[in-house]
């Protein structure tokens, strides 16, 4: 059984997709341990307490260096004995230590079919907002692992959602999580805990 430590600034419906799909049995060699947030505020914090899942809060302010912080980060991330990481709309963008020590080991799901639509200061509402300036027809999520290229490590699994007349960025990302991230975070955690994912020269073979 895996222990499962989700990172969450926000509200959290992502982190109740995987709370749900471990409840179902879709999540099945895994298990929620801890929830961590950026934000002692979130809404995501409330659905952990409500699982009876721990918490904690680690916030990027209260360390003067960015080192400082990816250090705390990591230790944190340890003494939780993690063996699979999830960003669940996690907005701290993570450092260096904490990548290396946990490589291949860090889902992040990003609203858009990488690599469109990511990269720095593509986060949350602003991804959609772009999407929808350019006009595409066709957006989507994807679950990838985490390497040092923001939004660059390899890509698990993708799905595309269609883009409809009179979309507002609220409405498209309501459909983007509704028909891809809630279905593809946690069946890639689910892979992830079964050992089917397989990383050879930065893509993904799952068995
Ligand atoms: C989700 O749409 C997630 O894909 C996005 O933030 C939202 C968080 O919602 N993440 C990013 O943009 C990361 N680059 P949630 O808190 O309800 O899961």
């Amino acid at each position: 059984m895996k222990n499962i430590v989700v990172l969450v600034s926000g509200g959290g419906t992502n982190l109740q997709a995987l709370i749900d799909a471990q409840k179902s049995g879709i999540i099945k060699n895994g298990r929620i341990t801890c929830v961590i947030s950026s934000n002692p505020n979130a809404y995501a914090l409330e659905r952990a307490k409500n699982n009876n899942i721990d918490t904690d809060v680690i916030k990027r302010k209260d360390y003067s260096e960015f080192n400082e912080y990816d250090k705390a980060l990591t230790e944190l991330l340890k003494s939780k004995n993690a063996d699979l990481i999830v960003l669940a709309g996690f907005m701290t963008i993570l450092g260096k230590e904490v990548i290396r020590a946990f490589e291949n080991r860090i889902i992040n799901i990003h609203p858009a079919l990488i690599p469109s639509f990511c990269g720095e200061g593509y986060y949350g509402l602003r991804v959609h907002e772009k999407a929808l300036k350019k006009g595409v027809k066709l957006t989507g999520a994807t679950a990838h692992f985490v390497n040092e290229v923001c939004d660059g490590g390899p890509i698990i699994i993708q799905k595309a959602v269609e883009v409809k007349n009179g979309d507002t960025p609220e409405i498209l990302q309501r459909r983007v999580m509704e028909e891809a991230e809630w279905k593809i975070l946690p069946e890639a955690v689910s892979l992830f805990c079964d050992d089917k994912i397989k990383v050879v020269n930065n893509k993904t073979i799952i068995e």
